[in-house]
Order: structure tokens, then C-alpha cells, then sequence
């Protein structure tokens, strides 16, 4: 039989009959590479001799649900990230910029659970000292320094039922025989998760595989795998803070809305349980332009502060800087800030920034960026003991949030005598008020 083939972009993963010079996706230049096309394969077998005759459902309610056994690594950001553990024979993609901690935290997680160490990255000894590093002996740790993926699938598939974990850390260094792409293209990802995912279910072992997101900052890479596997893992910080997100992007054996925070140290990464204490810990108190506000990361308050620098501008379109903050959301604050309380900040540049290297993800801390700013502007600091949150309406007004009583709870178990939220201010006026 003739191998069905199409070109894939291998930078952005779409998929075409034929062959463009330019990716009619993403745009790249000379980023379509021929690839066999596998699911053609598969699926005229599900046509042909291979169908099962005589398949019949069953009543959803007779279905028996057993808990699956999970591998618990008793750090607990990390099982409370997974769900409750790694689930026996699932498969996990940790994805991540490079150099962000993604082998820290698995050798940490390994460990605890003992299993294998699949490094195509580096060789065992670099492994080593990396371990020893972590204060980790080693003990109930294998290690393989390979990169083909057929030799690493024929050991694995000797192993009897294993219920030790293995990851493989990197699929980009990973290649095939099969295939004539480059390591790391999106055929040879594709081709070797596939070949690591059949034999993990079929022996039953639970697979964690490292993948870095590309430079422009797609999950490229990652992302052609995220619908192979079970659950999807992204490591998140800024490279020269210290703290570490982990978060789920998908999890089929788990909710997707809980992180787990970590702080890089010298000696790996450490768990982090009061996370407010961690991106507070450098804060200035009595300085204009600090406010302290409460994100919620998944499930979890913390407090973390917003700076912001306002000064006359030089250029005629002033400079608005953003770090952890949307650059749009950004504009439309200090548009509302314009209109509403006659800042002139038409000709002042203003600078905001996120403590600890965390993005906003949530409207919730308009308020706090809207008074950060006012406070550098007015030059008067803010009462260091109050936190500040709520979502900003165009007219002004303050906007009640998700979560304001977890909020609140959380700003007065740290001290935070006063909270300015919707239920305290009405309008972004009445907030700016209380800095006289
Ligand atoms: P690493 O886990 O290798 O990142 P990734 O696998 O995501 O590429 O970690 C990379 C950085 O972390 C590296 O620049 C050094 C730093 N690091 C520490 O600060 N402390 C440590 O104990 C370790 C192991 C790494
Ligand atoms: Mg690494």
C-alpha cells in the first residue's frame, strides 16, 4: 500500500494536501515538511477485516466507576495539580519555556515515587549532578540517556506491569527511524508520543513527558500533542523571578482550575503554602504607587502587589508598560481614569508591574492597578494595610467579582486591616478618595 502523506508547518502544526512555500496559517516561510500521514493507516483497518462485529452499549448507570490507583509523590502542589496523584497507565505532557524548571520538578516528583529517568537532554551524569544538586541520592531512580524512541518503547515493553513512573525528558530530542524529519518536527513529535502513549496503556504505565513551547511562545511543539494525552501540565513564571505556576490546562482525570505554586531555589524547587507571603516579601511599604491586591489562582487566594510609576512624558504618544498585565486592559484603565477623575494622563508615561513575576488573569485587580496608578500620580502612598480588588466598569464603577468573601477572608488572616472592595467603594472616585 502507498503511505498516505500530507505537508504539516512545523511551526504552527497545520496540515495540508499539498505543498505551500509561505504556511497559508501562520505565515512561516519554508515550514511545511512531507509526513506520513498515520490516522489514513488506521483507519482503513477500522473499515476493513479489523471492525468488531456485534459491538453493544451498555446502560450509562451499570457502568462501574473503581477509583483509579494514583501515584501520590506527597508534594502536595503537585498531586493537588494532578487531582489527587498521577493516575496508573495515564499520560501527562509537562510544557513549559525552556529553562523554566520543567526537569526539577519531575526529578523531585520521581523521587518520591521512583521510576525511570528517560533523558534525551542530557547525558546520566549531568542528570547526576543535577540530582545531587537536589539533595536526591538517587536510590529508587533509573536513568536511560537515549534519544530513539524505538529502543526506549522495546524497553519499556519488556517491563512487566509497572506501576513506577517514567518520564521522558524531552519529546523534542526524541526521533524515529520511520520518519526522515528533523528531532523535534512535528511529524517525529507526533509519531514518537504516539509510539510512548501505546505502550504506556497497554503495559499500563504512567508516562510523563517534558515538551518546551517554542520561542514565539505558541505551544507549537506541545501543543500538537495535548489531544494524545490525558493531562496537560504548563510550568509558568518569569525566568528571573523565583516563583513557579504550575497549572492544568487539561486533565482528564482531575478539575483544571487548580495550581500548585513553587519557589526555585539552589536547591530545586520548594513548595510554597503561603504563596501571599511569597510574592509579598519584597514589598516597600509607605511608597506611592504600591497597592496590594488578592488574585485568585484557581481555588486559591493570595495577595500580591501592583506598582505602578507614572511620570511626565517626553514623547507625544506616552509609553504604557505592562508586566504581568494585559497591555489592553492596561489602556482601558487609564482611559477611565482620564475621563473619570481628570488625570491628565495623556502626557505622563505610566509603568505597571506584577510582584513575583504572576500574571492577571482576571478583572479583579482593576481597581488595585486603577488606585497604584492614582497613588503614583497624586505621589501619596497608600495605607499599607489596606488590599484592594474589584472589576472596573467604563463609567467608573466598581463591579462585584468572584470569590469576594474568600478574598477578603484571606487579605485579614495577613494582617490587612482594610479591604477596599465592591462592597466598600462604589466608583473608582470614592476609592481614589481614600488617598486624600
Ligand atoms: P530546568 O529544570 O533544567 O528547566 P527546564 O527543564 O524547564 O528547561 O531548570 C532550569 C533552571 O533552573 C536553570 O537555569 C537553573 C535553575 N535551577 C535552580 O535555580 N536550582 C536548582 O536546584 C536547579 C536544579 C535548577
Ligand atoms: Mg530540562
Amino acid at each position: 500500500m502507498k503511505l498516505k502523506t500530507s505537508f504539516v508547518c512545523q511551526q504552527c502544526g497545520y496540515e495540508s494536501p499539498s505543498w505551500y512555500g509561505k504556511c497559508p496559517n501562520c505565515g512561516t516561510w519554508n515550514a511545511l515538511v512531507e509526513t506520513v500521514k498515520e490516522e489514513a493507516v488506521k483507519s482503513t483497518f477500522a473499515r476493513g477485516p479489523l471492525a468488531k462485529v456485534g459491538v453493544k452499549p451498555q446502560k450509562l448507570s451499570d457502568v462501574k466507576h473503581i477509583e483509579k490507583n494514583r501515584l501520590k509523590s506527597n508534594i502536595v502542589e503537585f498531586d493537588r495539580v494532578m487531582g489527587g496523584g498521577i493516575v496508573q497507565g495515564s499520560v501527562t505532557l509537562l510544557s513549559g519555556d525552556p529553562g523554566i524548571g520543567k526537569s526539577t520538578l519531575l526529578l523531585h516528583v520521581l523521587d518520591k515515587v521512583g521510576g525511570l529517568y528517560v533523558s534525551g537532554e542530557e547525558s546520566a551524569e549531568q542528570v547526576k549532578l543535577r540530582a545531587k544538586r537536589m539533595g536526591i541520592t538517587g536510590e529508587n531512580i533509573e536513568i536511560l540517556a537515549e534519544t530513539g524512541v524505538e529502543s526506549i518503547v522495546s524497553y519499556l515493553s519488556t517491563l512487566g506491569n509497572l506501576s513506577n513512573l517514567v518520564i521522558v525528558d524531552s519529546i523534542q530530542t526524541l526521533s524515529s527511524d520511520d520518519l526522515e524529519g528533523l528531532a523535534g518536527s512535528v511529524g517525529q513529535l507526533r509519531h514518537c508520543a504516539e509510539l510512548l502513549t501505546s505502550v504506556a496503556k497497554a503495559k499500563g504505565i504512567p508516562l510523563a513527558i517534558i515538551g518546551h513551547v517554542t520561542k514565539e511562545g505558541t505551544i507549537a511543539g506541545p501543543k500538537v500533542l495535548e489531544h494524545m494525552v490525558d493531562t496537560v501540565l504548563f510550568l509558568e513564571g518569569e525566568r528571573f523571578a523565583n516563583a513557579r505556576i504550575l497549572r492544568t490546562l487539561k486533565n482528564r482525570f482531575g478539575p483544571v482550575e487548580e495550581v500548585g505554586i513553587f519557589e526555585m531555589k539552589g536547591e530545586g524547587l520548594k513548595e510554597v503554602s503561603n504563596p501571599s507571603a511569597l510574592f509579598l516579601q519584597d514589598r516597600v511599604k509607605n511608597v506611592p504607587g504600591s497597592v496590594v491586591t488578592v488574585l485568585l489562582e484557581g481555588t486559591r487566594p493570595m495577595l500580591v502587589e501592583i506598582q505602578a510609576l507614572v511620570v511626565p512624558s517626553q514623547i507625544p504618544l506616552p509609553r504604557r508598560v505592562g508586566n504581568g498585565i494585559d497591555y489592553n486592559r492596561l489602556q482601558l484603565l487609564i482611559a477611565i481614569l482620564q475621563k473619570r477623575l481628570n488625570i491628565p494622563l495623556g502626557t505622563f508615561d505610566v509603568f505597571v508591574n506584577v510582584s513575583g513575576g504572576l500574571k492577571i488573569g482576571e478583572p479583579a485587580a482593576d481597581l488595585a492597578v486603577a488606585v497604584a496608578i492614582i497613588s503614583s500620580f497624586k505621589n501619596k502612598p497608600l495605607d499599607p494595610k489596606a488590599a484592594v480588588f474589584g472589576e472596573l466598569g467604563l463609567l467608573g464603577e466598581v463591579r462585584s467579582i468572584g470569590s469576594e468573601e474568600r478574598r477578603t477572608k484571606e487579605a485579614r488572616r495577613l494582617g490587612f486591616t482594610t479591604v477596599i472592595s465592591p462592597k466598600t467603594v462604589r466608583s473608582v472616585k470614592q476609592a481614589a478618595e481614600i488617598l486624600g
